[in-house]
């Protein structure tokens, strides 16, 4: 079902009595720079058209009240509670954001709230972002205060890391307050600085959704993080204060080797060299060798498969597969990892025949089907009309 604007101000209004305004934000795909956002790398995302729509209007006291559309649920939440705890469910994305800002020094008043979504959920395109920072924008909004992305980007990854409980990068809040349509980002994880890499009228981003779910709100994602933070331990005494393995060149990682557990260097490994790959990509996409692109994102696939070990056999099934045809010039598994999508660069051309050698391969090769679909970047998060 595809829910307009208009479509979630009728049933606000049908359940609240009144009219909201409604606030949209984008889930995201990563071209390039997986796992590097938490180690102050670089990330290449692009916003999605897949949203979050959040439809929303202040009330007089201080409570939030908010329908999900998708699950028909409602929950109710105090502003003003002493110890907000979270319900291990979808609103502790918007009540875990509502506490941050909050917390930040807005003072919010309290509100009723719609949320739908066309993102699919545990995919990793990002629909935890998508519903925080709709949450974000539609609360502001409701409190007559201004959208400032970077902040509420960092805002958005505090709820996320300290309500929810997942440590979480900043990659997908902020690329999902400040997309810009037609555009990849280039994000400095450290400065918190972007720059715009045009993207070409004749390409396209073919995103394959395995089915396969992942779950790396537990273990997997955070024990990648530590054995990235103990690789910075392990490696501080020969370089010296470094932050982050930002910090860190590919040819001092190997010389010091041997005073890190093998695991440990390839996780780091992985990061250093995704870091450089990600500034190669973008730099290919604006000479417009849009092959030499390609080639990074074949490589960044080789090192989460191997070195830092988040992928899985339906995933390299299908970023193999996508390697070998006609029309694509680089495949790779997008997101967190552990299932979910992948996502090729493809001419604009070759879409329909890349989509059909996908779906038919995969059903062939695993037995399952994939949802395939094209996208072009879109923008972050605004006020849509009604
Ligand atoms: C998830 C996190 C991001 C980032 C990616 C991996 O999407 O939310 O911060 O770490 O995984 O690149």
């Amino acid at each position: 079902m595809s829910v307009e604007a208009r479509d979630l101000a009728v049933e606000f209004a049908y359940r609240f009595g009144r009219l909201p305004t409604v606030s949209r934000a984008p889930g995201r795909v990563n071209l390039i720079g997986e796992h590097t956002d938490y180690n102050d790398g670089f990330v290449m995302p692009a916003a999605l058209e897949f949203a979050t729509l959040t439809a929303a209007a202040p009330r007089p006291d201080r409570r939030l009240r908010v329908y999900s559309m998708i699950m028909d649920e409602t929950r109710e939440f105090d502003l003003d509670a002493q110890r907000p705890a979270p319900r291990n469910d979808w609103s502790d994305y918007v009540f875990g954001v509502a506490v941050m800002l909050e917390r930040s020094g807005r003072r919010l008043p309290g509100a009723d709230l719609i949320v739908w979504t066309d993102v699919p959920i545990g995919s990793g395109l990002s629909s935890s972002a998508a519903i925080e920072v709709s949450s974000a924008h539609a609360l502001l909004t409701a409190a007559g205060l201004p959208f400032e992305p970077v902040e509420v980007a960092k805002i958005c990854q505090r709820a996320e890391n300290d309500f929810v409980g997942m440590r979480c990068g900043i990659m997908d809040q902020y690329v999902s307050c400040r997309g810009v349509a037609g555009h990849a980002l280039l994000i400095d994880c450290r400065s918190l600085e972007s720059r715009n890499v045009a993207f070409a009228a004749n390409l396209r981003l073919l995103v394959a959704n395995s089915s396969v779910r992942h779950q790396h709100a537990g273990g997997e994602y955070n024990a990648r993080r530590e054995a990235c933070e103990e690789g910075v331990r392990l490696l501080r005494p020969l370089l010296g204060p470094i932050k982050a393995l930002r910090d860190v060149t590919p040819d001092q990682l190997e010389s010091h080797r041997r005073v890190m557990p093998d695991l440990i260097y390839r996780r780091c490994r992985h990061i250093v060299a995704e870091n450089a790959r990600v500034l190669e990509a973008e730099s290919a996409l604006l000479a417009g060798d849009f092959a030499a692109c390609g080639r990074t994102m074949n490589a960044s696939h080789v090192s989460m498969r191997d070195d830092f070990e988040i992928t899985c056999p339906e995933i390299d099934f299908l970023a193999s597969l996508a390697q070998t045809i006609e029309g694509v010039y680089g495949s790779r598994m997008t997101g967190g990892g552990f299932g979910g999508c992948t996502v090729s660069l493809v001419e604009a051309s070759a879409v329909e025949r890349v989509s059909s050698i996908l779906v038919d391969g995969y059903r062939i090769g695993i037995g399952l089907d994939a949802e395939v679909f094209a996208c072009s970047p879109s923008d972050g998060a605004r006020l849509i009309p009604v």
